[in-house]
Order: C-alpha cells, then sequence, then structure tokens
C-alpha cells in the first residue's frame, strides 16, 4: 500500500478522495509546524507529499526524499519548492490553479475598499473604546468609483480582481504583465501599460504575479516614489514582491496613500510593525484562499493529482512536464 503525508489537517474530502483510491494517508496536526528536519525525517516513511502550508522544499530536502514519486502542493503558488531540482530527479510537481482564484480575488477587492475608507483603524477606535461620536472630517476616506486600478499580472486571479472593480465601480483597467494578454484586454477593455507608467497612472495598484527573480522586492522605494500620492497599494500574491521597510517609509512619508497586505514579509508580520499602527493600512493573515469551498476544492485537486501518480497517469496540474 502507497502511504501519502499530508502536512496540515485538511477538509475531509481530500482524504477522503485518497483512501478511496487505496492510499494509507497520514496527517501531520501538530499545533507548531514541522521543522525542515522533521518534515525529511517524515517524507522517508512516505511515497507521496501533499504540501499544505507552504513548507520551504528546498534542494536538500528533494535531494534527500528522491524517492518520493509525486509532490502535491495545495497552492497556487509554487516559489516554495525547488522546481528545477525536483525536475532532475524526476518527481512530478502540481499546483492548484483556477479553483482559488475568486476567492483570492475578492480578498484583493475587500483590502481595497477597506483601505479606501480606513475600515480596520476605524472599527479598531471602537473596540479599544476610542470612539468618541461621530466626526466629520476625521480620518476621511477615498471613493473608487471611475478610478484607475492598476494590475501587475493579469492572469486567473488579477483577470477577477479586474471583472469585479470594473463592474462595482467602473474601474479603467490598466495592466503590465511580461507578455500582452490580449483576450483579457478585449474582456475588461483593459490597457496594456509598461511598468513605469501603471506606477504613474495606478490610484489602485493591486499584485497578482507570482514570485520569481524579477517581481522580488519590485516594489521597492524606487517603484513607491513613482506612485501618486493618493494610490493604494495592495498585496495578495507574495510578501516579498514588496520591500516591507520601503512600503512602511513610503506611507510614513505620505508617498503612496494607503496599503492593504494579505501577504507579508515576513510572515507571519511582527505584532511590532509599524505598519500595523497606520490607519491607512489593512493587513490580513494571508487568507486569500481561505474559504471552505476553496480549501475544498484546493485538496480535492491535490488528490487528484497524487491519485495520478499512483495510477500511472501524468498528474493534470502538473508543473514541471
Ligand atoms: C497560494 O495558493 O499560493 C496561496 O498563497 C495560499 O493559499
Amino acid at each position: 500500500m502507497k502511504k501519502v503525508l499530508i502536512t496540515k489537517d485538511i477538509p475531509s474530502k481530500g482524504v477522503e478522495l485518497l483512501e478511496e483510491a487505496g492510499l494509507e494517508v497520514s496527517v501531520y496536526r501538530g499545533e507548531s509546524s514541522l521543522t525542515d528536519e522533521e518534515l525529511s525525517v517524515k517524507c522517508k516513511e512516505v511515497d507521496l507529499l501533499m504540501n499544505v502550508g507552504q513548507y520551504r522544499l528546498s534542494k536538500t530536502f528533494l535531494e534527500d526524499n528522491k524517492h518520493l514519486k509525486g509532490i502535491a502542493l495545495a497552492s497556487v503558488g509554487y516559489d516554495h519548492i525547488d522546481l528545477a531540482t525536483a525536475t532532475a530527479l524526476n518527481i512530478p510537481v502540481s499546483n492548484t490553479p483556477d479553483v482559488l482564484s475568486g476567492a483570492t480575488a475578492d480578498v484583493a477587492f475587500l483590502l481595497m475598499l477597506a483601505v479606501s475608507r480606513k475600515a480596520f483603524a476605524r472599527g479598531r477606535e471602537i473596540l479599544d473604546g476610542k470612539w468618541k461620536g461621530f466626526g466629520f472630517t476625521q480620518e476621511l476616506g477615498q471613493e473608487l468609483n471611475g478610478k484607475t486600478l492598476g494590475i501587475l499580472g493579469l492572469g486567473r486571479i488579477g483577470i477577477e480582481m479586474a471583472k469585479k472593480a470594473k463592474g462595482a465601480y467602473n474601474m479603467e483597467i490598466i495592466y503590465h504583465n511580461r507578455n500582452r494578454n490580449e483576450e483579457a484586454e478585449q474582456l475588461l477593455g483593459a490597457r496594456y501599460v509598461d511598468f513605469d507608467t501603471l506606477l504613474a497612472e495606478g490610484d489602485v495598484i493591486s499584485v497578482h504575479t507570482n514570485l520569481s527573480k524579477e517581481t522580488l522586492h519590485k516594489f521597492n522605494a524606487e517603484a513607491f516614489k513613482k506612485m501618486k500620492s493618493n494610490a493604494i497599494f495592495i498585496n495578495t500574491a507574495r510578501g516579498s514582491i514588496h520591500h516591507e521597510a520601503d512600503l512602511t517609509a513610503a506611507l510614513q512619508n505620505g508617498e503612496i496613500w494607503g496599503a492593504g497586505l494579505d501577504v507579508t514579509d515576513p510572515e507571519p508580520m511582527s505584532a511590532e510593525s509599524p505598519l500595523l499602527q497606520m490607519s491607512n493600512v489593512c493587513v490580513l493573515p494571508h487568507i486569500g484562499s481561505a474559504t471552505v469551498e476553496t480549501r475544498t476544492a484546493m485538496v480535492e485537486m491535490a488528490s487528484k493529482n497524487l491519485i495520478a501518480v499512483i495510477s500511472g497517469d501524468k498528474m493534470p496540474q502538473i508543473l514541471n512536464a
């Protein structure tokens, strides 16, 4: 009987599918995350791995576990695995595209709206007993109607965000990608621009790209200086696409107006971060895909990819074909 390790508790559907396919499933349910070494030790006893919670699967980890027959990432992002090494070792790797696009775009939209109305900080005034009654000019927000949304990475999630922004606020959509997406341009009336134009024209800039060498710290001091002073920066992709100290400085200096982050660098963000004290900043703990429907769909997809491996089939969502 082939064995699979799942690195965190998951919706039961994922386990059921694997068991129905004849796999012996072990789920790590410990409160704290496994260390690299503990994960490696556990993997020695299994044939397949479902990486839930984005454990970093480095070159060393993969070389130590080259017996693995397949790895399913329960995430769309795959910056946490050394894919080149997995490929060299003939370990097929899959991810979970599409199924989380709507939920993640919901969080980007939620952050855009929350920042525009300083909603988290205003709500905290009540929680902290500091709200002294209705004020007319204090901590005013700004409206989104007819403003320009600049998207870095108009792929699956970016398109969902653009649709929501256009539908709700008739926002003009501009975007920057490595390659133009003409289908999306037609669907959304989106305009392709270079990165500097995206920065200069966006009232809201929302990040929906992968983390890679090219995008690491792409939003740094230089980029923030090129943005509008009323601009809202939203990141639901990966924390290290922005440079957190530079973002903090840009907000403190009024170079941009506000920020909404579902991803931070590091994660978890320190409770001491000055960003958490700013009324124009909303921070969430990486909840982009955190709905019952989406998490269930993600583990179903991950399980089906592992089942494909034991059936001798190609993983449907293979990343390293
Ligand atoms: C992903 O899928 O990459 C998300 O960041 C985790 O839910």
